[in-house]
């Protein structure tokens, strides 16, 4: 690896979010200072110095609040409190308090779809029956058919059930997720007036932004979804795209933009740069475009480059159709390879070292791209996807197979066998960690110059250096097939997804993502270089 040579540019005058590499903590797996296995709020505070050294500018909090954590806390049961097995309120402030003092700011998970089945909201609307103003918190409607047996659409859940079930009294409700996450009514004035509410309690305690799950789906058209003939109804966009599914009742209906225009005000109504950024599976860029309206979302997580391969043709597909989206708006991109949602990038494309390689090549062209990143807790020490055995996998939308639980293996600090200094003492967490990760520690790895948490801290400081304070352009340079090239004012970006080496243009290397270059740079493997204006 090569490291990063001097040459500070200061960045522009933009707000923070705009070029802003954020970190995405999911609080169960990143450390646990009581020792009980589950992660918690104290051991984030604890471990701010590593993120801090990483060079990262936010961190994002995946949900921390009470919760029967069914959906590991996305099923939400009070939105103004933190778990106990978190911890607790004072712990939350505490946090907030020392990310502030070493400069990062906060971004905490909003959940505003649907609330878990402990709600008391939901328990209320059960117990009032049908017809209850309680019920219209939610979306109950009664069956179709013979004693309305029939589910109201023929919706099917994103997790892969049926979308609705059906309560003792006959009525069924909808829940796009698991059927322990009811669906609210967004055309609820309560349900409205509690979010505005939810808002104002964090952004008093001080956060800086709120990271909005499921942004698209609040308002639906409550009617049968149309297939083809001899399909199935199916939620998950990126299958109803491959099935040729065009008709969508469940995601991004107009009336949703309302919601966030009311929000914006809100947010925007607070001292300091505070900032909404959505979470919205749409089909494509240019679908987010509509919620990145100056009065809507700051910014919108763009999946196109997490969903590309190991491809040149895909990796410049994403970069093309993600400029171009965006275009029209005054809204900058947003990039991200892996979360807590998907198998971890370094599995994605492939085994062994040359997966290794091609994440951290994958992550330096990232990093160069206009706009901000987002990284996920555990690929800068380049954590594989781990196979989990049957016993383990807790995920709901495992479906069967190793679901999400495979990204969300606690992380390994330091020490040669598990809990690899996750919590105090022996006591194990609760997903197993692989006993081959004692070189992955951040310990192991601290001080590797051939280390990927080394490679990333470099990576980050030479952004700061060499990547920030430019313009949105990126003006592709001729290259062979299998191999991207482009230029960002004065940095050069080549990366090479072919199996042969390739020649570099002219130019001072800055940093690679593997063994230092020389005129050609190898396969799965990417490079800054620094040229004239
Ligand atoms: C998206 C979250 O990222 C995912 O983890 C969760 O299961 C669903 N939304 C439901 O909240």
């Amino acid at each position: 690896m090569t490291r990063a040579a001097s040459g500070y540019r200061a960045p522009v005058d933009a707000p923070w979010w705009r070029e802003a590499v954020t970190y995405q903590i999911y609080p169960r797996s990143f450390a646990d200072a009581d020792g009980d296995g589950t992660g918690d709020l104290a051991g984030i505070t604890s471990r701010l110095d590593h993120l801090a050294d990483l060079g990262v500018d936010a961190i994002w909090l995946s949900p921390f609040y009470p919760s029967p954590q069914i959906d590991y806390g996305y099923d939400v049961s009070d939105a103004r409190g933190v778990d106990p097995l978190f911890g607790t309120l004072p712990d939350a402030d505490d946090l907030l308090a020392k990310a502030h003092e070493v400069g990062l700011k906060v971004i905490i998970d909003l959940v505003p779809n649907h609330t878990s089945s402990s709600h008391p909201w939901f328990t209320k609307a059960l117990s009032a029956g049908p017809g209850s103003p309680e019920r219209d918190r939610y979306l109950f409607r009664d069956g179709r058919g013979p004693d309305g047996e029939e589910p109201p659409t023929n919706w099917r859940s994103v997790f892969g059930q049926p979308a609705w079930t059906r309560v003792e009294d006959g009525q069924w409700y909808l829940h796009m997720f698991d059927e322990e996450e009811p669906d609210l009514n967004w055309r609820h004035p309560e349900v409205a007036e509690e979010f505005r509410s939810v808002l104002k309690w964090w952004l008093d305690r001080g956060v800086d932004g709120f990271r909005v799950d499921v942004a698209h789906g609040l308002v639906k058209d409550l009617r049968d979804q149309h297939v083809p003939d001899g399909g199935t109804p199916n939620s998950d966009p990126a299958v109803m795209y491959d099935e040729g599914i065009e008709d969508d009742p469940m995601w991004d209906q107009p009336d949703v933009h309302g919601v966030y225009r009311d929000w914006h005000d809100l947010v925007a109504s607070y001292p300091g740069e505070r900032m909404l950024i959505a979470e919205a599976w749409t089909q494509g860029p240019e679908y987010l475009r509509g919620y990145l309206r100056s009065d809507e979302f700051e910014q919108a997580f763009n999946f196109r480059w997490l969903q590309a391969h190991w491809s040149a043709r895909e990796f410049t597909d994403a970069i093309v159709s993600t400029l171009e989206a965006l275009r029209p708006s005054s809204a900058w991109p947003t990039w991200v390879l892996s979360n807590h949602d998907a198998v971890r990038h370094r599995t994605r494309y492939g085994d062994g070292p040359q997966a290794l390689a091609r994440a951290r090549a994958a992550t330096l062209t990232m990093l160069a791209l206009p706009g901000s990143a987002c990284l996920y807790q555990g690929e800068e020490l380049g954590l594989p996807h781990v196979e989990l055995p049957p016993e383990h996998q807790q995920d709901p939308w495992a479906e069967g197979g190793n679901g999400r639980d495979g990204c969300r293996v606690p992380l390994p600090w330091s020490g040669d066998a598990p809990p690899f200094g996750f919590g105090p003492g022996d006591g194990q967490p609760w997903l197993p960690q692989p006993v081959q990760w004692t070189d992955l520690t951040v310990a192991a790895q601290t001080g590797r110059p051939d280390s990927t948490l080394e490679f990333y801290r470099s990576a980050l400081e030479a952004r700061r250096r060499y990547a920030l304070g430019g313009d949105e352009e990126v003006r592709f340079l001729d290259a062979p097939e299998d191999v991207i090239a482009f230029r960002r004012g004065r940095l050069s970006v080549v990366l090479n997804c072919g199996a042969v080496p390739t020649p570099l243009p002219r130019g001072d290397v800055v940093i690679s993502s593997g063994e230092p270059v020389g005129p050609e740079l190898p396969p799965d493997t990417a490079v800054w270089l620094l040229g004239d204006d």
